[in-house]
């Protein structure tokens, strides 16, 4: 959890930590700069230096733990959600596009994926599955460390006429970070230059032992040309998903993560968010990051409408007052003067820090021409 040392009440009030030291001291406290203040303490300094502290309660926060707090009773199985990741151009949009029977990288600009894409596809057995396409390029780093904390299970993709790149090492420092499972997907396996047998190796000497090897991770040759592999590429995430045992309660109000959220000319804000416990539904008061709004309509992710989503379902809804960013949370709400009361409290920060940003960089500019 989050807390506030001195040192980040300084600069969140744009003074020396030294100045918030003195005052702590005037006042009979004597902290240090990375000492943990409590809410009585960070209103009584920020009295002194003028500012007024508005304490923001973190709903979505509390409807975690509530989350974790469900009945077991009221838990079913839910979708393993499966993020794909890997470095530019190793195959994860066409893996994807083969397993959903779609050609979006057709369409793409450049090829390059340009937004996390969320999309729910059920197997041969009749079970789904709920996957998150990430792009490949780095400026995406964040949301892509965002991306593994949604998820259940993360296929690393490693283009088998290719090496273990930069980004497949951050892919696999996130996936680890997050503590979900890793799956092996040596792409590319139809063309000539494919050698796994090198890919192998260089992941060994990272501490990623394949299976074959005697190691613990399960990996699988494809092509995402041809399809070969991907069946049992497909088996292997369902069988680390059931070890999971993930389940969910369907008969509560929705919490999830935004996944990506933009402005369309004729339909308004356009936010995909992926539902991980409850049901959405038409007409839910929904907070989502600094923006709130009544679910107008839902659709899925071919555009057919829909009424109600349950746990790991993800769906594209219109009626936000703005777009919210890709990671952020969102839930539902009872009230909407309450909810709108968070989301504008929370665009007010926002603002204040982007103010703040600006400021620095100017200074740092006239610094710089000094
Ligand atoms: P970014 O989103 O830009 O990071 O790339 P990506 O990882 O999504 O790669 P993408 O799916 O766009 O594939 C990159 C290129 O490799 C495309 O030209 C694909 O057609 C090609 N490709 C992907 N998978 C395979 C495969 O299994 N075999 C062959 N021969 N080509 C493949
Ligand atoms: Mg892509």
């Amino acid at each position: 959890t989050e807390f506030v040392s001195a040192n980040d009440l300084s600069s969140l009030m744009d003074v020396s930590v030294n100045d918030v030291i003195k005052v702590c001291m005037q006042l009979g406290m004597f902290v240090s700069i990375n000492q943990r203040l409590d809410a009585e303490a960070i209103t009584v300094i920020a009295d002194e230096f003028g500012y007024n502290v508005e304490f923001i309660t973190s709903e979505d926060e509390q409807a975690l733990e509530d989350t974790i707090a469900d009945d077991e009773a009221d838990l079913i199985e839910r979708a393993p959600i499966v993020t794909i990741m890997g470095h530019v151009d190793h195959g994860k949009t066409s893996l994807l596009d083969y397993i959903r029977n779609a050609n979006v990288t057709a369409g793409e600009a450049g090829g390059i994926t340009q937004h996390i894409g969320a999309y729910s596809v059920k197997t041969e057995g009749g079970r789904m599955v709920t996957f998150l396409d990430t792009p490949g390029h780095e400026a995406f780093t964040a949301m892509r460390a965002r991306g593994a904390k949604v998820t259940d299970v993360v296929i690393i993709v490693v283009a088998a006429d290719d090496s273990v790149m930069p980004q497949t090492k951050e892919a696999i420092n996130h996936a680890q970070a997050a503590g979900s499972p890793i799956i092996i997907a040596l792409n590319k396996i139809d063309k000539p230059g494919a050698n796994p047998d090198k890919v192998r190796e260089e992941l060994a000497q990272m501490n990623i032992l394949v299976e074959e090897w005697g190691g613990k991770y399960q990996s699988q040759e494809v092509s995402a040309k041809t399809g070969q592999g991907i069946p049992d590429l497909l088996e292997k995430v369902l069988l680390e998903a059931e070890l999971l045992e993930l389940k969910a309660n369907p008969d509560r109000q929705a919490v999830g993560t935004v996944i990506e959220a933009s402005l369309d000319k004729g339909r308004g804000y356009v936010a995909t968010v992926l539902v991980q416990t409850g049901s959405l539904k038409i007409g839910d008061v929904v907070l989502a990051g600094a923006h709130y709004g009544r679910v107008k309509a839902m659709t899925d992710h071919r555009g057919k409408k829909m009424k109600e989503a349950g746990p790991s379902t993800p769906v594209q809804l219109l009626g936000l007052d703005g777009a919210p960013q890709a990671g952020d949370k969102f839930l539902v709400m009872e009230s909407e003067r309450e909810a709108r009361e968070i989301a504008s409290n929370r665009s007010q920060v926002q603002r204040e820090q982007s103010l703040r940003t600006r400021k620095h960089i100017t200074l740092d500019e006239i610094g710089r021409r000094l």
